[in-house]
Parts: C-alpha cells; sequence; structure tokens
C-alpha cells in the first residue's frame, strides 16, 4: 500500500491527486487531525509525531511513505529518511524542481505555513538547483483556520489573501509555489491576486507526478504495494463533522474516516 500522512484532513488534496494520478495503487491514509495545526509546532514535536504516524502506516502494510504535510516534510523528512527502510517521498522537492524549471525571471514565491517558511527549505531547494533565482516567503498562517472552517469564498479569506500577497505582488514574481496542503482549495481566490501571468504551482499534484515517475522505474515496489488488493483505507486521530465534510469536498464523494486511537 502507499502509505500518506498529514497533520489532518488537507493532505487529502495529496491522496486524492494520488488516486488520480496512479490509479490503481491501494491508499492507507493517516490524518492526525487530534494534533493539527503541525505548521505552528516546534520540530522536536513535529518529528515526534511524524515518526509515530510512519510507524502506524508501516503497521498497516504500507511499503512506501508520502509526507503529504509541507510542515513534516520540511522539518522532518531527513530525520525519517534516516529511521525507516522504506522510500519516503516528500512534497517539497517536486514542487522546488517544478518552480525551478518553469520560472521565466527566476523571481519565485512561496507561501506556507509558519513552521515551512521558518525552514528556509523551499528558498535552499529552489536556490540550489537555480543559484540566480530570487525566491520571496510569506507565512500565511490565518489561511489553515478559514479552510477548515469551509471559508473558501468570503469577503474576510479574500481580504486576508490580498493582505498576504501583496508583498509577493511587489516582487514581480512570475511562479508561485502554494507550500501548504491547504491551499489548492483556494486557488481560484489566489489566481486572480496574484494576475494570470503568475504560475501557481499545486505541490500535492507535482508530489503525485513525482509518486507516479518514481513508481514507473521500480517494478518490484510496484508489485509489492498491489499485492494488497483491498480498498484504500482512511484513517484520523479525531473525527468530527467538519472534518468528515471537508474530506468528502477534496475528495468530491463520501470518504470514509475511521477513527484510531494512537
Ligand atoms: N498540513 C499542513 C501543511 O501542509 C497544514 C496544516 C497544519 O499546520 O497542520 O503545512
Amino acid at each position: 500500500m502507499i502509505g500518506i500522512f498529514d497533520s489532518g484532513v488537507g493532505g487529502m488534496t495529496v491522496a486524492r491527486a494520488i488516486e488520480k494520478l496512479c490509479p490503481g495503487y491501494p491508499l492507507v491514509y493517516f490524518g492526525d487531525i487530534a494534533h493539527t495545526p503541525y505548521g505552528s509546532k516546534s520540530i522536536d514535536t513535529i518529528t515526534r509525531y511524524s515518526m509515530r504516524n510512519c510507524d502506524f502506516l508501516l503497521e498497516q502494510g504500507a511499503q512506501i511513505i508520502v509526507i503529504a504535510c509541507n510542515s513534516a516534510s520540511s522539518t522532518s523528512s531527513d530525520a525519517l529518511r534516516k529511521k525507516y527502510d522504506v522510500p519516503i517521498i516528500d512534497v517539497i522537492t517536486p514542487a522546488t524542481e517544478k518552480a525551478a524549471a518553469i520560472s521565466r525571471n527566476k523571481r519565485v514565491g512561496v507561501i506556507g505555513t509558519r513552521a515551512t517558511i521558518n525552514s528556509t527549505i523551499y528558498e535552499k531547494r529552489i536556490k540550489k538547483i537555480l543559484p540566480e533565482s530570487k525566491v520571496y516567503s510569506q507565512s500565511c498562517p490565518l489561511l489553515v483556520p478559514l479552510v477548515e472552517e469551509g471559508w473558501l469564498s468570503k469577503r474576510e479569506t479574500k481580504m486576508i489573501l490580498r493582505r498576504y500577497l501583496y508583498p509577493l505582488r511587489l516582487k514581480k514574481i512570475d511562479t508561485l509555489v502554494l507550500g501548504c496542503t491547504h491551499y489548492p482549495l483556494l486557488k481560484d481566490l489566489i489566481q486572480p491576486r496574484m494576475g494570470q501571468r503568475v504560475n501557481l504551482i499545486d505541490s500535492s499534484v507535482e508530489a503525485a507526478l513525482f509518486l507516479q515517475k518514481y513508481l514507473t522505474g521500480m517494478p518490484d515496489l510496484r508489485n509489492k504495494i498491489t499485492q494488497h488488493d483491498g480498498p484504500s483505507k482512511f484513517f484520523v486521530s479525531d473525527l468530527t463533522t467538519p472534518v468528515q465534510d471537508l474530506a468528502s469536498k477534496i475528495f468530491c464523494r463520501n470518504i470514509h474516516l475511521e477513527k484510531i486511537n494512537v
């Protein structure tokens, strides 16, 4: 199975993209709702939760793990790779490669949680590929709660977005990385505020494309993953009606979430 974890339900944007782009592979998803948000926690805490999430996914039979959460990817992926033998895919690498490949004026913006932006990982990775690039980062801590409240097109959300995005507009970026699981749900509000010429990079789609390519080159792993012929499973560490609603909204169908105690 392909194991996917996130701090909550937002990582289902990654699971959904994987389901679309890598059909036929059973998924096991874990959303750590009981401890969300990760984006405002320390590196130590995010790493501890991430290790526990990996342990759970491996117990469920995962043969590869996708860290859907940008905050966990940016702070904990090295520690996870050191600890576990299975391949670990993060959401940062694919998005930075894409940004470096498509930016024409080499001015790239990144938005994410505080943990992701403070890690400076996007900046370092993009500059490693494109040393002459300018990378402008902006943490947007209010966006996750707004998405979780379902305020996807409210006036207040638009105002807050304008405030966060304005400094990036001034920098004349031509590419903006949506470095958080929740931001793809705000794409339709972000695009007009940045202008139609700015490329938006959805880190969930890029991660799914990366995984698709990775699996193509790994026939043995592919066979192992598909040996499990049951349906995909979705686990959460807490379950409320808004969580259930957001999961169904992301998947555009009813998703059965199973609550477990970890
Ligand atoms: N999943 C987180 C991320 O992509 C957003 C929510 C949180 O802060 O836990 O960074």
